[in-house]
Order: structure tokens, then C-alpha cells, then sequence
């Protein structure tokens, strides 16, 4: 028989990024027109420890869907990760009559709705970063505004750029990812890009900026994702104005990126992601990520896509596919292919209309 819910919680933790407020809204409707109570927990994980909780009617998210940063605030609470810290949580729960969770956020904060759900608290996560580094799904919540705001400043410096015959380098979020910076920077006519996926050849920027400057290009915008460190790309301002004789400006947009109102595809994705959780929950499933792939919404295991997440990104330990069979082992492999070809043809694309 399916739990009965009566209230469940919702929370966002981690990075911000903009759209979660959508999800927020939407996991309050969908669940209120279920005659399901919610409440909100305040500052990611933490809420559960201090007890910072209050019920979120449909009022109480009216006019956030277009808002940016989350009303319910964020943290990277360290004391929810120890067995104490989730005892402390636990015991909300059961205070509060919380029956199930909705976590919006990145890889920690499925970890929380796995421990939570494998203690008795059903939980579901939704994929909320603006550096779409989430391997379980093809889009995260906040990455189309973090791009079209990059697109946004990118072609502000071109302007000035132009007007001076200068190049600014730009370095953009991303963590360890290069999502932001590859998409952004095709998008503003980027003359390279260097993302952590694909080696970045220094020698052939140089070239190409020296060589486009002889065919009478003024102005050059290269893009840097933040994973290569903050020497390398204020390093790469400072040598492509010295080998190739470009003024050379740098700029570190920074927490910039995760501001804002969310685009239409932010609002969009955000409410279908936060319905299906709750649809999820209440229909008895539990410790499960919502993902979109190839354009539709689907369900992973949030165990099966954390070990994913780690494969991908080559830091598997040892027996983390002992719990999986040959064929989900095969598909994980399957999906890790998908996204490295995708960066590829990103890059090669970027490549050829780059001069
Ligand atoms: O994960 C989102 C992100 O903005 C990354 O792009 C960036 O590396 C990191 O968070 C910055 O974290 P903080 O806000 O803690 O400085």
C-alpha cells in the first residue's frame, strides 16, 4: 500500500541557481492541489537542524516563478553529513510530520535525500546547478540563465572590444565543468575556448588570433571555464597580449553567472521537474533524481546516479559497480560516451567557426 502523505518539505541547497524558485513553486501547487500540506526548509539541510521550517501555502509562492536566487535560501550544511546531524534531521522530520523530502540541488544534496530516505523519510532530488555537471541528466536547473547571462556581458565586452581592437578573456562558473563556456562561447563568437573536457591548444589560439588580426579582425573574445584556475586564464590574457601584440583585457564574471531572473526554458523545466517529483513521491517512490533526457523527464536512482556521476568523471573507488549489474553497468558507460561525444562536436563546431 502507498504511504499516505499528509505534509511533505521541500528545500534547495547547495549553489543556487536560477529556476529553483519555479521548482519551489510548483512542488507547493502540485502538492497543495493534492490536498498535500508543505513546508518549506530554510537554508538547504541546515533548516532541518535549527528547525527553520514554516508552511508554504499557495500564496506564499505567488510571483517568485520569474525570480531569481530561492526563497528559501541555500547552504552547504557540513553537520547534516554526520550520523548525528541526520539523527537531529530525523527527528525534525517526525516533529514536523514531514513524510517525504523534495531536495533541489547538485551531487551533495542527493547524497542527503539518499540518507534520509534510507533511514525512513522518502526523498526525491532535483537537479538544480548552473553547471549542468549532473551526469544523470542533460540539464540541470539554472544552466540556460547562466549562459544567456554570459552571452549577455560577453557581448557587452565585444562592443568595447571592437571600439579599442582590444581581446578581453573572459573566465566563467562551471566548477569542473565546461558546459557554460563551450555553449556561451559559440554563442558570442568566441576566437577559443578552453573547457576542461578537451585539451586546450594554447600555440593554435595564439595563431589564430595573430592570424585573424592580419585578415583585419579587431576584436577577440576567448572564453575560460573556471576549472583551469584562476593563473591559467589570467595568465592567458597576459600571453596572448604578448605574443600576439592584442591589447588583452581580463574579466572573472564570477557569482555573476548564478544571478538573475530565470529564461523561459529555466521556468519551464523547473515546473515540470518540481510536478514529477512530487507526483513521484506521493505515488510511494523514494530515493530517486528527476532527470530530463533526450527531452523527456525520467527517473534514475539516486545511487545508481551518483556511482554514474563518479564514472564520469573518473573517480570511481573500488567496488562501486559491485552493486550493479552488467547491463546498468553497460548503460552507464553508454551515457558517459553521450555526454563526452557531446562536448566533442561542441568543440569541433566551435573550432571551424572560430576564425
Ligand atoms: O556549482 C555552482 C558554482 O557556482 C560553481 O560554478 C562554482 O565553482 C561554485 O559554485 C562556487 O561556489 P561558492 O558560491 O561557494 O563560491
Amino acid at each position: 500500500m502507498v504511504k499516505e502523505f499528509k505534509r511533505i518539505g521541500v528545500l534547495t541547497s547547495g549553489g543556487d541557481a536560477p529556476g529553483m524558485n519555479a521548482a519551489v513553486r510548483a512542488i507547493v501547487r502540485t502538492a497543495n492541489s493534492r490536498g498535500v500540506e508543505v513546508m518549506g526548509i530554510y537554508e538547504g539541510y541546515k533548516g532541518l537542524l535549527t528547525e527553520n521550517l514554516a508552511v508554504l501555502n499557495n500564496r506564499s509562492v505567488t510571483n517568485i516563478v520569474g525570480r531569481g536566487s530561492t526563497m528559501l535560501y541555500s547552504d552547504r550544511c557540513l553537520e547534516f553529513k554526520t550520523e548525528e546531524g541526520m539523527q537531529k534531521a530525523i527527528v525534525t522530520c517526525k516533529k514536523y510530520g514531514i513524510d517525504g523530502i523534495v531536495a533541489i540541488g547538485g551531487d551533495g544534496t542527493f547524497r542527503g535525500a539518499t540518507d534520509l530516505s534510507i533511514r525512513g523519510i522518502p526523498s526525491i532530488g532535483i537537479p538544480g546547478s548552473i553547471d549542468n555537471d549532473i551526469t544523470s541528466t542533460d540539464y540541470c536547473i539554472g544552466f540556460d540563465t547562466a549562459k544567456n547571462t554570459v552571452i549577455e556581458m560577453c557581448d557587452r565586452l565585444r562592443d568595447t572590444c571592437e571600439s579599442h581592437a582590444r581581446c578581453n578573456v573572459v573566465e566563467v562558473m562551471g566548477r569542473g565543468a565546461g558546459g557554460i563556456a563551450i555553449e556561451a562561447g559559440i554563442a558570442v563568437g568566441a576566437t577559443a575556448i578552453a573547457i576542461p573536457e578537451i585539451p586546450f591548444d594554447e600555440e593554435a589560439a595564439l595563431q589564430r588570433i595573430t592570424d585573424c588580426r592580419k585578415d583585419g579582425k579587431r576584436s577577440f573574445l576567448v572564453i575560460v571555464a573556471e576549472g583551469y584556475g584562476a593563473e591559467f586564464s589570467e595568465g592567458l590574457a597576459a600571453k596572448i597580449q604578448e605574443k600576439t601584440g592584442v591589447e588583452t583585457k581580463f574579466c572573472r564574471l564570477a557569482h555573476v553567472v548564478r544571478g538573475g531572473n530565470p529564461t523561459l526554458t529555466d521556468r519551464l523545466k523547473a515546473t515540470l521537474m518540481g510536478m514529477e517529483a512530487v507526483n513521484q513521491l506521493l505515488r510511494g517512490k523514494s530515493d530517486l533524481v528527476i532527470c530530463e533526457r533526450r527531452g523527456e523527464i525520467v527517473t534514475m536512482s539516486i545511487r545508481y546516479a551518483l556511482i554514474l556521476d563518479r564514472m564520469y568523471k573518473g573517480k570511481l573507488k573500488d567496488g562501486d559497480l559491485d552493486m550493479f549489474s552488467a547491463e546498468e553497468i553497460a548503460q552507464m558507460k553508454e551515457l558517459c560516451r553521450e555526454r563526452t561525444e557531446h562536448f566533442k562536436m561542441l568543440y569541433e563546431t566551435a573550432d571551424i567557426v572560430a576564425h
